[in-house]
């Protein structure tokens, strides 16, 4: 079998497994689940005394963090989910009646709802639609809509159904090209593709880490840049979000200058400690090296999923290719079809009018050819 380059002795899910859903939830790797095991039993053993520990490994967790999303250590935040961190900018800019915020129509409600929240304050959401259903966005559907102006232009890097991937610096330059912040939905690309977050221009950024950055779930990463913060209202603030964070007794309310202000309280510590396993592990094996693979083992199965006889719902052409590769086959519902697959050992989703398969840096061509021949037996007898 050849080599990966995440090892997969870290992923005993491939036991039971033809693992092709880290688009949906995926599996911890062996040293995240250890590492949480670890931070449970040092709780259960000593309680609060662990708690400097639970300190410094917190922040090499952010610094691990920061060098995977391109950013400095100081603009990372953690945060629950990614909705935690878009909410964080729907609830914190200072809204005027009449302001607009731009997203694509086909986004995860994540990342519709917080705007969508902002009706009452007599904020408009304005959702740029393919022209037919499923389809790329092009950049100038982005220009017209913003050239009516814009406090926002929030997107998803990756989108979920489709897997078709923004052109994140071009998009920004036109966000504040048109004086809007760029808000991004990270968590279908940060882990797999490299992210460079800071040279791009992001004002914000939101992922969850239990995707393709194989954390646990409920733990996930913010970046906010230094002038995304200035404009930024903290509405929950904590004992956290201070610079004189554990001085008690202090009732000034000075907030931390870093992305450390938006948390509020105590840490997801079990949270943390699983999720900088897996970004220990992603980093070790190298983001370039496994985008180069993720995309070898996508582009390989949309070809064979072609040859096979199915229907290709993923557009990859021009640089929109990423993790995520949608098909359809003829005569199936995407339920069905996804069941029969599940049925066979493949653990893939229904999503985006079709079967949405994601592979990670641990899956081998091995698995896309077993997996494409099962489709291909679908597509013979649905
Ligand atoms: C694009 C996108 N955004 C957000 C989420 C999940 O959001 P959260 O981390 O808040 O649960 C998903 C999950 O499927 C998603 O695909």
């Amino acid at each position: 079998m050849a080599d990966t380059p995440l090892p997969r002795s870290e992923f005993p899910v491939t036991d039971r497994w033809t693992y092709l859903n880290h688009a949906g939830v995926a599996p911890l790797p062996h040293s995240a689940a250890a590492a949480v095991a670890a931070y449970g039993a040092g709780v259960e053993a000593d309680g609060g005394e662990a708690y400097r520990a639970h300190e410094a490994r917190e922040a090499e967790v952010r610094a691990a963090a920061a060098r995977l999303m391109g950013v400095p250590v100081e603009d990372v935040a953690f945060v629950k989910n990614t909705t935690e961190g878009l909410a964080f900018v729907s609830s914190g800019l200072d809204w005027q009646p009449g302001d607009r915020v731009v997203v694509p129509a086909c986004e995860f409600p994540s990342n519709l709802y917080p705007w969508l929240a902002l009706a009452d304050r007599g904020v408009d959401v304005v959702q740029v639609e393919p022209e037919e259903a499923g389809e790329r966005l092009p950049m100038e559907s982005f220009e017209a809509a913003l050239a009516g102006g814009a406090r926002v232009l929030a997107v998803s890097w990756v989108q979920y159904g489709r897997g078709w991937q923004a052109d994140v610096p071009a998009l920004s330059r036109l966000a504040h090209a048109h004086g809007a912040l760029f808000v991004l939905d990270a968590i279908q690309a940060l882990g797999c593709i490299p992210a460079h977050f800071a040279d791009w221009g992001v004002d914000v950024a939101s992922a969850d880490g239990h995707k393709w950055l194989l954390g646990p779930e409920g733990c996930g990463v913010m970046y906010a840049s230094p002038a995304a913060r200035e404009q930024l209202r903290v509405l929950e603030p904590g004992w956290n979000s201070v610079v004189h964070r554990q001085q008690w007794e202090n009732r000034a309310l000075v907030l931390d200058p870093t992305a450390r202000r938006f948390e509020a309280g105590t840490q997801n510590y079990a949270g943390i400690f699983g999720l900088g396993a897996s970004i220990d592990l992603l980093l070790d094996a190298g983001l370039d090296e496994v985008w180069a693979h993720v995309n070898g083992l996508c582009e390989h199965l949309a070809a064979g999923l072609c040859n096979a006889g199915a229907e290709l719902l993923t557009d990859r052409a021009d640089g929109g290719g990423s993790g995520i590769v949608t098909f359809a086959v003829a005569g199936m519902s995407p339920t069905e079809c996804t069941a029969a697959l599940v049925q066979r050992g493949f653990s893939v989703r229904a999503r985006g009018g079709g079967v949405r398969v994601s592979p990670h840096g641990y899956n081998t061509p091995e698995e896309i050819d077993a997996f494409v021949s099962a489709v291909a037996a679908l597509v013979r007898s649905p």
